[in-house]
């Protein structure tokens, strides 16, 4: 049994992610600037002295600090951080405000500085931090300026601690995730090829996973769940089995080996 604080707890990753530490029989406190989503969650999940919830602002020191001492106060101690904090916008540079690179930095990067700093001293000897970034933090695409920059820094900060925090036997790793696989993104973007996004359901396992004695050998890294997505370039021509001319190897034909 560990004990878990998770932050961003009312996004649409947690529910899974709660699902699988509460009946594995994690200890969680779940944080939210929301109270009325945190209600709901309460409702859904609440056991006291299981799973519980408190109002905090991961950008606040004082209310995030308030919360890590508030998860020790109920379950005793505490293992760990689920960083779920997070903002997403997308367009293109001449129509991305100063105040919007801001907004994102500060949602995705500086909230899991101060999210971190205040699990840190509760650790002692071994824990697990969890954050959440985005290929296009490594593979940049256009019209995702302010987004791929700030999980960048997330990413880079994340490898740059967990070199830090590793002295004390402390994980601190990342889901590296294309985009979930809603409803609501179903009804918004039908167009998309869903074998490209991933659902909730799916990452919850891998941060089960990186939150285990199984990741012990996990320090600062970046781990991909991307379900079938790939980048794609005209150069390299179709995918294999897709179109284009037929031949083991060549483009659009079965990977070399394949007889069809
Ligand atoms: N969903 C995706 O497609 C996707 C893809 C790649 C990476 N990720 C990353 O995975 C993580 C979780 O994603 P998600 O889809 O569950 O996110 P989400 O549904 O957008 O929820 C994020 C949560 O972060 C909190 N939050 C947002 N801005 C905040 C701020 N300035 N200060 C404090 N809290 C703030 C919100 O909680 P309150 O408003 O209740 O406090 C919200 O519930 C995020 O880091 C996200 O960037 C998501």
């Amino acid at each position: 049994m560990s004990v878990f604080m998770i932050t961003g707890a009312t996004g649409k990753l947690a529910p899974p992610i709660i699902d699988l530490l509460a009946t594995r029989g994690d200890r969680i406190l779940l944080t939210s600037r929301n109270k009325a989503k945190l209600d709901g969650l309460a409702e859904r999940y609440g056991k006291v002295g299981e799973v519980e919830t408190a109002e905090a602002d991961a950008l606040d020191p004082i209310s995030i600090n308030r919360a890590a001492d508030t998860a020790v106060a109920r379950f005793g101690r505490l293992d760990g951080l689920i960083h779920l904090v997070g903002g997403f916008a997308v367009g293109p540079l001449f129509r991305t405000e100063p105040a919007a690179y801001e907004e994102l930095w500060r949602s995705n990067f500086l909230s899991a500085v101060i999210a971190t700093h205040a699990v840190l001293p509760h650790l002692g000897e071994g824990g697990r931090l969890v954050y959440f970034a985005t290929p296009l933090a490594t593979e940049p695409l256009p019209a995702f300026s302010a987004y791929g920059a700030a999980k960048a820094a997330l990413l880079t900060w994340m490898r740059s601690i967990a070199h830090e925090v590793k002295r004390k036997d402390v994980h601190a790793n990342a889901v590296v995730m294309t985009i979930a696989d809603t409803e609501d993104v179903r009804a918004a973007r039908p167009h998309l090829d869903f074998d490209h996004t991933i659902s909730p359901e799916l990452v919850a396992p891998v941060v089960g996973f990186l939150t285990s004695e199984a990741a012990d050998g996990l320090y600062g890294s970046c781990v991909p769940v991307l379900n079938k997505f790939e980048f794609s370039s005209a150069l390299a021509g179709p995918p294999p089995g897709r179109g284009g001319p037929p031949g083991p190897g060549g483009p659009g034909g079965p990977p070399p080996g394949i007889v069809t």
